[in-house]
């Protein structure tokens, strides 16, 4: 039973990806043996935070989760965000913070913090910081990440009350 292949349908970025699994096949070598390479492969140890994505509306780590235990549900991907015309504010805020040094770990930062403004639109600098507890950066030292994050929240906010 061990070699048992299982259908499975993941829409991944509103789109239904479907594929023949092994029981122990994770979500991250499912996404990018699909060409969702954008997703990183760091640690593969539920580490290091580099392979993260939005499961159902919560960052998750692909690494940790099985393709199994994404069946039939909704995986947003850092390609999800924004295109390089429009770049989403979390985006544009890493780039103007310099948030963003050798890129490995940015996915991954970036939908952590997509997770945590969806839930919790204007956090404090503490709640950034316990937010981003689980993803690792070798670059930047953080603080331009939190200030990054921190920026965008603004941003949203100020776009949402516009509108
Ligand atoms: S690759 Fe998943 S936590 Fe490091
Ligand atoms: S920018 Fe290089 S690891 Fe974070």
């Amino acid at each position: 039973m061990e070699n048992q292949l299982y259908e499975l349908t993941v829409y991944v970025n509103d789109k239904a990806v479907r594929g023949k699994v092994r029981a122990e096949k994770t979500l991250l070598d499912f996404l990018r043996e699909h060409n969702f390479t954008e997703v990183k492969k760091g640690c593969d140890n539920g580490d290091c935070g580099a392979c993260t994505v939005i499961m159902d509306g919560l960052a998750a780590l692909s690494c940790s989760t099985t393709a199994l235990q994404a069946e039939g549900r909704r995986v947003y991907t850092v390609k999800s965000l924004g295109s390089w015309e429009k770049l989403h504010p979390l985006q544009e805020a890493f780039v103007k913070h310099e948030a963003v040094q050798c890129g490995f770990c940015s996915p991954g930062f970036l939908m952590t913090a997509k997770a945590l403004l969806d839930n919790n639109p204007m956090p404090s600098r503490n709640e950034i910081r316990d937010a981003i507890s689980g993803n690792l950066c070798r670059c930047t030292g953080y603080v331009k990440i939190v200030d990054a994050i921190e920026d965008a929240a603004s941003a949203i906010e100020e776009v949402s009350r516009e509108a």
